[in-house]
């Protein structure tokens, strides 16, 4: 029988700073109702300083674990555009801060994008027998690469982790994942990218202070991008499911701009009202994102079981990617 990896826990977290949009700093020369309306945003939560992407990561694999019910996994597969150190990856560490010894554990970088890419990962790993479970988290601490005076970006990430647990099971069964689509474009580098510290832009002793490691985004455009990549992307998933648009239950898109996740909707066919969506809250959170999408969805019951859901992200890169499950029942523990 065919093997699939079938999602079987879920979990997440956010730091306990919340800053709102009037939180943010005068400088800025923004507002509440700007922010709100031109992007859905209400409010995100920052990490402390000193605390960084694999603390965040391991509270929402913890929480994953518990929600799948067994306390070990093969295999973590940490999707995140904000690793705690260029070298080594960040996923070992997790690893071992969750128990989880000689777990394999490595990350993938793929921004936004990153959780459907490591769901790929994850079912790759699974359906070819090298591991019969998998934790996939998506962490993010982009407060450390934010620069707080550029309004293009300040007020639009925020920092998260949200997690899954994948095992191998049956193609029919609910949570199985179905047809992934994935895919780059190199050309569009240029639009949303953090140079400094990389092996093109060398840091020196102190250049830091000069904003070098800033994330910059071309916003506008990387907004048409956004809703013609995922649109593009959804549409292969459904081909290649031979599953047509009114059977779709739920979108769980990447939460860039409430504005984008609607023009989604609405080139796909989707109505409103089958959108998950919990921007307001936790803003742009990169690889986080979909997961902690999933994780409101389903606490506050606009995601839930036997709903036919089509997952779809769009990031840096560029990069984005698709795909399609019917939600399984799960427990959600604290
Ligand atoms: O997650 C990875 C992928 N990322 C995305 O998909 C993000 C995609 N982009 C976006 O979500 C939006 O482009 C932004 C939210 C970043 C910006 O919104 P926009 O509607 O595209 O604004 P804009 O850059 O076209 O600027 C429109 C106006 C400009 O003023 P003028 O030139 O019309 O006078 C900006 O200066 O809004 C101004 N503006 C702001 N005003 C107040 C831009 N940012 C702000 C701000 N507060 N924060």
């Amino acid at each position: 029988m065919t093997r699939a990896a079938v999602i079987s826990g879920l979990g997440g977290w956010l730091p306990p700073r919340v800053v709102t949009n009037d939180d943010l700093p005068a400088e800025l020369d923004t507002s509440d109702r700007w922010i709100r309306t031109r992007t859905g945003i209400a409010r995100r939560h920052f990490a402390a300083r000193g605390s960084a992407t694999s603390d965040l990561a391991v509270e929402a694999g913890r929480r994953a674990l518990a929600s799948f019910g067994e306390p070990n996994v093969d295999a973590v597969v940490l999707a995140t555009t904000t690793p705690d150190r260029t070298c080594p990856g960040t996923a070992p560490e997790v690893a071992t801060r969750l128990g989880l010894e000689d777990a394999a554990a490595f990350d993938v970088n793929a921004a936004c994008a990153g959780f459907l890419y490591g769901l790929a990962c994850a079912t790759g790993l699974i359906t070819t027998g090298v591991a019969d479970r998998v934790l996939l988290i998506g962490a993010e601490t982009y407060s450390s690469i934010l620069d707080p005076l550029d309004r293009g970006t300040a007020p639009i990430f925020g920092d998260g982790a949200g997690a899954v647990v994948l095992r191998a099971g049956a193609p029919d069964e609910p949570g199985a994942i179905g047809p992934i689509d994935l895919g780059s474009d190199g050309t569009g580098a240029e639009l949303i990218r953090a140079d400094g510290g990389g092996s093109r832009q060398r840091l020196a002793e102190g250049r830091e202070r000069d904003g070098e490691h800033y994330l910059t985004m071309a916003g506008r455009e990387v907004f048409k991008h956004a809703v013609v990549r995922m649109a593009a992307s959804c549409q292969t998933v459904l081909e290649r499911a031979a599953v047509g648009v009114a059977d779709i239950d739920r979108l769980v898109a990447h939460q860039a701009n409430i504005r984008i996740v609607r023009q989604l909707a609405d080139e796909l066919g989707i109505e409103r009202d089958r959108v998950v969506t919990n921007i307001d809250r936790v803003g742009n959170t990169a690889a986080a994102s979909v997961p902690l999408a999933l994780l409101h969805g389903v606490a506050d019951g606009t995601l839930r079981p036997g709903q036919r859901t089509l997952l779809t992200a769009f990031g840096a890169g560029l990069t984005w990617g698709s795909t399609l499950l019917t939600w399984p029942d799960l427990v959600l523990r604290d």
